[in-house]
């Protein structure tokens, strides 16, 4: 208190400290503001309810959510597909999937058992399946109390969502105001598909309740971009081209297209990940800070960076974009085929199962900055990062045998595995005389948090049912990530740029470290 009194300056920003608290409560939409508000009652409908990303993905993440009491207590899960099942059958064959899947293990069957009571199972195989859809909503709404209220998953493949949109209007099962939908990605092939889907989605629901899906951007560490550029005043003096050299964004797989060869083959690397995720990335590093946490204003700000970017015309595409393909090769110490050689992939393909490219951002804060972006399957591990890293100090004052171990300082930000942010500087090695070397600052999420970080679907799945957008991408921004890969994929398409091969267990072709290595640059191994 006698310190409060005696310096005005704390006891005002004490009292400030005070009120903004104040504020957040009173107001219900910075209260509710991804800290934890329970969803209102509703029927979850999932389309291509038998399906891989059910069993592996959104049952196991709304079991979590259930675990940790997050779902509303009037909530209800119809799955659909085609085969014929019973509700007994299809909550069997969920609760196979959830032992091998969960997040949590193991399984507790009380929680299961009450969350089961609440799934059922329609066949939509002929068109009649739509009304029994419609009656078994019906009797949930009765039962449950879920009071009309529908999100409807679109977890099939992109070939099937235009029919499940166009049979959700002809049978009336949305409500444009209240019903709400997620379509999983690839949200469109590019920018035309992507269009019309959209269209066709806004003839049954408002574009602010329709979720599209980039699993990425629930990845708690991709959040915690955002908290880290924008919770410390100390990073964003220097987050710009004065004190930034480059920034490199990996996506790095070690598998290969596992049992999903056929539809790899018709997407491949670009549209797979360039399109999607490692945009996003790109978005979240380059963005101005926006006036609050909240949908609208976070994805103003992403949208603009992604119209900031240069376009690489389809002349240029040879020159700035690099693709590969897999050749045989180890990964991890096991011999691993090529990728003409996996299944359901064509011996003659000329899918590239990597990108590697340099991009700008035409705008104040990043002009002539390189943004490096890669990704690839089976290379020689999982890792997922960004570096940012920093130019020199203008003057070295060491000698140049003393700074021999000093690297550029760069900040690391780990999004998986290993997830953390280490910030590389020079230090003094312990021995008489000066000898610099670079040394990591480390922080580790587990050790620092001592907690298991949810998983991406149970907070995508969480805000979808909340109604908030923030983590999902808005049409305009889809639009925009399919005008910038278009171009390459055109290019490619006409055979204007060469398909690189690598071997599986390598960083990507030599011709990706050309491409940076004519900036007198190299890519980091992660
Ligand atoms: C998906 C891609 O979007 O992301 C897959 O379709 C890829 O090909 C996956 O393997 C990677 O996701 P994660 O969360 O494992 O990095």
């Amino acid at each position: 208190m006698a310190t409060a009194v005696a310096n005005p300056l704390r006891a005002g920003q004490r009292l400030q400290d005070r009120v903004s608290m104040a504020t957040a409560v009173a107001n219900p939409l910075r209260a509710g503001q991804r800290l934890g508000r329970t969803p209102g009652p509703c029927a979850l409908v999932i389309f291509g309810g038998t399906g891989d990303l059910s069993s592996r993905k959104i049952i196991p993440a709304l079991y979590n959510l259930a675990h940790q009491r997050l779902l509303p207590a009037a909530f209800a899960v119809v799955g659909t597909a085609r085969a014929p099942l019973t509700d007994e059958a299809y909550r069997e064959a969920l609760h196979a999937d959830l032992l091998e899947y969960s997040r949590t293990k193991p399984i507790d069957e009380d929680v299961w058992q009450s969350f089961a009571e609440r799934v059922h199972y329609v066949s939509t195989h002929d068109p009649t399946g739509y009304d029994d859809l419609r009656e078994r909503l019906a009797r949930v709404d009765r039962e449950v109390g879920t009071g009309g209220n529908r999100l409807f998953y679109l977890a099939t493949p992109p070939s099937a969502h235009v029919p499940i949109v166009d049979a959700l209007k002809a049978h009336e099962l949305a409500d444009r105001e209240t019903s709400r939908v997620v379509v999983e990605k690839p949200f469109g092939h590019d920018l035309a598909s992507a269009m019309a889907l959209s269209q066709r989605l806004h003839s049954v629901f408002n574009e602010d309740n329709v979720f599209r899906i980039d699993h990425y951007l629930g990845k708690e560490t991709v959040q915690n971009i955002v908290v880290l550029r924008f919770a410390n005043g100390i990073f964003e003096p220097i987050w710009n081209r004065q004190y930034v050299d480059h920034v490199q964004i990996t996506v790095a797989e070690s598998l290969g297209t596992e049992e999903r060869g056929a539809y790899y083959e018709q997407v491949g690397a670009l549209r797979d990940i360039v399109q999607n995720h490692l945009l996003q990335l790109m978005a979240l590093i380059a963005m101005e800070p926006p006036i609050e946490f909240e949908a609208k204003a976070v994805r103003d700000e992403k949208l603009k960076v992604l119209r900031a970017v240069r376009p690489i015309s389809t002349d240029d595409v040879a020159a700035q974009v690099v693709r590969g393909q897999y050749a045989a090769g180890f990964v991890e110490g096991r011999r691993v085929a090529s990728y003409r050689d996996e299944e359901a992939i064509s011996p003659t393909s000329r899918t590239e199962s990597f990108v590697a490219l340099k991009a700008y951002v035409d705008n104040w804060r990043w002009e002539g900055t390189p943004f490096y972006l890669r990704t690839g399957k089976r290379l020689p591990k999982r890792a997922t990062e960004i570096a940012i890293q920093f130019r020199v100090a203008p003057h070295q004052v060491f000698s140049r045998a003393a700074a021999e171990g000093l690297g550029p300082n760069e900040l690391v930000i780990r999004i998986q595995p290993d997830e953390g942010i280490s910030l590389r500087f020079g230090a003094k090695v312990p021995i008489q005389g000066i000898r610099i070397r670079s040394v990591n600052m480390d922080f580790v999420y587990g050790a620092a948090f001592m907690v298991d970080a949810p998983d991406a679907y149970e907070t995508l799945i969480l805000d979808a049912l909340r109604g908030d957008g923030t983590l999902f991408t808005r049409q305009d921004e889809v639009e925009q990530q399919w005008r910038l890969v278009d171009p390459i994929a055109d290019a490619w398409r006409a055979e204007a740029a060469p398909l690189a091969s690598y071997a599986a267990g390598t960083w990507g072709p030599a011709e990706a470290d050309a491409l940076i290595a004519g900036d007198g640059r190299r890519w980091r191994e992660p």
